[in-house]
């Protein structure tokens, strides 16, 4: 790490895809950290990384990306640090930037917030709220078509059971609902404790009422939620991915809707969302045929990656990605790194507090 005097001037971070909320939230608390930002509205990508020049590190959010081409600009710009400020780095080719340039990010900013928001998707697809709310608004307090399903007694299968997918599948088990788990790293502890199971991926896709997928996006994950899968499901089971879009092959999902052999799909997410979302485009045609498509279905609810959107959550990202940016321009400290070896789970950090 070469690092710079903190003392001697503030340190200055390229922060990309800006959105006002993130300005007005960064802008509260930098000063307290010695940061000074430049405020890019682009995202980061190989087209862009070059904004970057001259400056110590760039912050990037969920949709930029960085490639190994971006990756190569940025080390060539002598940038030092890529602090994201979101949980997920699947955007990121850590294997591209391994040993050139340190990667930090922000692991929970508030699990409760994602978690609760997963609920809040299935009470709405459930139970219609979303209809149920434009029905009565224009005088129309007809009940026909919103019947739902108690979710008291039934399944819940929770896919990944990190820090997100514990806290839903314990507001899950407050509802009364039986809740199984996948994850191939078992909190066996926690389950016993709290009455969920843990079994195999395909049981907990057939027995399950609703399936809720809190796993990262990784070559492993990738479609995991496919054709086959979609195949043993049962016939009215709903689907609520607050993960990330790749998780579901859209294609497959639209197949099983349209033959009516799935309830339902909650998504906060979409494989090609950077596209779309997190921007305006309700005066323009929309030209991703499959995300029209999906759009057009009465047992699909969408919301545009939206679960981590709430204050205490926008506060934690500013105040950790500063930190994790003050603490290693002043000592090299690198708390919340993460790198192609801990993807790898070969990576030294336990032992030396460093991925490299
Ligand atoms: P975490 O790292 O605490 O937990 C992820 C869990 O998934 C771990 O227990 C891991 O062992 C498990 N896992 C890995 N591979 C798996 C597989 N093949 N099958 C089942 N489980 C598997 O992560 P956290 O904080 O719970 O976040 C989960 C995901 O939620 C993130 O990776 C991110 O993609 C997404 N997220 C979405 C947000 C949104 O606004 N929609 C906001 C924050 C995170």
């Amino acid at each position: 790490m070469k690092g710079i005097k903190t003392e001697e001037r503030k340190i200055r971070l390229a922060f990309f895809d800006t959105k006002p909320y993130d300005q007005e939230n960064f802008d509260r608390y930098k000063d307290d950290y010695g940061v000074d930002i430049k405020y890019f509205p682009v995202k980061l990508s190989s087209d862009t990384a070059r904004l970057a020049s001259g400056y110590d590190a760039v912050c990037a959010f969920v949709n930029d990306e960085i490639d190994a081409a971006a990756a190569d600009i940025l080390y060539r710009e002598r940038v030092e640090l890529i602090a994201l400020r979101c949980a997920g780095y699947n955007n990121v080719d850590l294997q591209a930037v391994w040993g050139r340039i340190h990667v930090v990010r922000v692991p929970a900013y508030s699990p409760h917030a994602v978690a609760e928001h997963a609920v809040a998707l299935l009470l709405t697809l459930n139970r219609k709220i979303h209809k149920a709310y434009i029905r009565t608004r224009e005088g129309n307090f007809a009940l026909s078509g919103l019947a739902g399903f108690d979710l008291y007694g039934k399944t819940a299968g929770i896919i990944g059971t990190g820090q997100i997918g514990r806290i839903a599948a314990e507001i899950f088990r407050g509802f009364g609902m039986h809740v199984l788990a996948s994850d191939p790293y078992p909190n066996e502890v926690w389950a016993t404790e709290k009455g969920i199971l843990y079994v195999p991926l395909d049981e907990l896709f057939r027995k399950s009422d609703v399936i809720s997928l809190h796993c990262p996006l990784t070559p492993e994950t990738r479609y995991l939620v496919n054709e086959r899968t979609l195949s043993i499901m049962k016939k009215d089971a709903m689907i609520i991915n607050t993960g990330r879009g790749a998780l579901i092959d859209t294609k497959a999902l639209i197949h099983a809707l349209k033959t009516n052999s799935l309830g339902g799909a909650a998504l906060d997410v979409y494989e090609e969302e950077d596209k779309y979302f997190f921007e305006d485009h309700s005066s323009m045609v929309i030209k991703d045929d499959v995300l029209a498509r999906l759009l057009t279905f009465p047992n699909v609810l969408i919301t545009g990656h939206q679960a981590f959107f709430t204050q205490e959550a926008l506060t934690a990202i500013a105040t950790t990605t500063l930190e994790n940016i003050r603490a290693f321009f002043l000592d090299g400290t690198l708390t919340n790194e993460i790198c192609y070896r801990c993807t790898q789970k070969t990576c030294a950090r336990k032992e030396t507090g460093r991925c490299f």
